[in-house]
């Protein structure tokens, strides 16, 4: 009796996922769940969703549009403890089997950030578009209208000053994201989110900040050297500049250890598309870029 009463609600599981197989003859598409960028709102990513939808009809797609428009300039710490994140553990939490997540921008460091902070999250496949992964260091428009010495151009020591302060660091995400790598000791001291999810400075949660990654089943990176927003470029894969100023590929930075990314590369699951003529906004409405580069990694 009571060995067939266990038993029984597990064939009755067993029976309804065979049934669900048999009927539409293979698996259903993972559901896919879009985080737009700096400035933006859902709608920068509904062409990714419209061609997601072409391509394969029954995908779900989740589309955030928390911390939109102006909103999107909250600290990331912020967004990420608020509705942005609360979405993204209860789309965790629905989909047992299994997600893809698509970043764009500041989406995709957010993505990655979202994913680091939650063990338990089901992320799949995890796309960066034109990733600010490692922060920034430069002054693209954006960036020019926030300083108060309005048109002139700051220079990038003035921006530091201004950004490695606690008011700019519980105000804005570009003062969390802003990464000057000449003054390593400021940026580690003044900077309160980068360092701690790139595991520079380690706490008790940088473990599951790196189990978290390799869990993932594959990063894909899609980036481009006519980015302009995006500076260095090359954040888009995690390379950034040394403290001497030189360009260096995530395979020699710090993070590529320290947050898993060797684990992912030596099994083939961390994939870099380096994809020239295309600036920054532009990525997400790209067609070959998806085609080529997105839409292949939503299996
Ligand atoms: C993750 O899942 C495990 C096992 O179900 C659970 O014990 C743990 O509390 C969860 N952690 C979080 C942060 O939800
Ligand atoms: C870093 O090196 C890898 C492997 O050679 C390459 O695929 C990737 O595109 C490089 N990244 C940059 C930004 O050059």
């Amino acid at each position: 009796m009571q060995i067939s009463s266990l038993l029984k609600p597990r064939i009755f599981l067993l029976i309804v996922t065979i049934g669900a197989e048999l009927c539409f003859g293979r698996r259903l598409p993972k559901p896919v769940l879009l985080i737009h960028g700096l400035t933006a709102g859902a709608n920068s990513m509904a062409y990714v969703a419209a061609r997601i939808k072409q391509h394969n009809p029954e995908t779900t797609i989740y589309i955030t549009d928390a911390y939109s428009y102006a909103a999107s300039l909250a600290p990331l710490q912020q967004q990420l403890d608020g509705d942005i994140g609360r979405q993204f553990r209860r789309i965790s939490k629905a989909h047992p089997e299994g997600f893809h997540v698509i970043g764009h921008s500041q989406g995709a460091l957010l993505a990655r950030t979202l994913i680091q902070s939650y063990i338990n999250h089901t992320v799949h496949n995890c796309i960066f578009m034109a990733g600010i992964l490692d922060g920034e260091y430069g002054t693209p428009a954006f960036v020019k209208p926030l300083l108060p010495l309005g048109e002139f151009p700051p220079t990038l020591e003035f921006i530091s000053t201004l950004f490695y302060t606690p008011p700019a660091q519980s105000s804005l995400s570009a003062a969390n994201f802003w990464h000057d790598p000449f003054q390593p000791t400021k940026y580690l001291k003044e900077n309160t989110f980068l360092p701690y999810y790139n595991n520079e400075i380690l706490t008790d949660k940088s473990y599951s900040y790196r189990q978290a990654i390799i869990k993932l089943k594959k990063i894909v990176c899609i980036f481009g050297p006519d980015d302009a927003v995006a500076i260095p470029w090359q954040t888009g894969d995690f390379s950034f500049y040394d403290y001497y100023g030189r360009m260096r590929n995530c395979t020699e930075r710090p993070i590529y250890d320290a947050i898993g990314l060797r684990v992912l590369d030596e099994q083939g699951r961390f994939k870099r598309y380096i994809h020239p003529g295309v600036e920054h906004a532009q990525f997400v409405f790209d067609d070959e870029v998806i085609s080529r580069y997105v839409l292949p990694h939503l299996d």
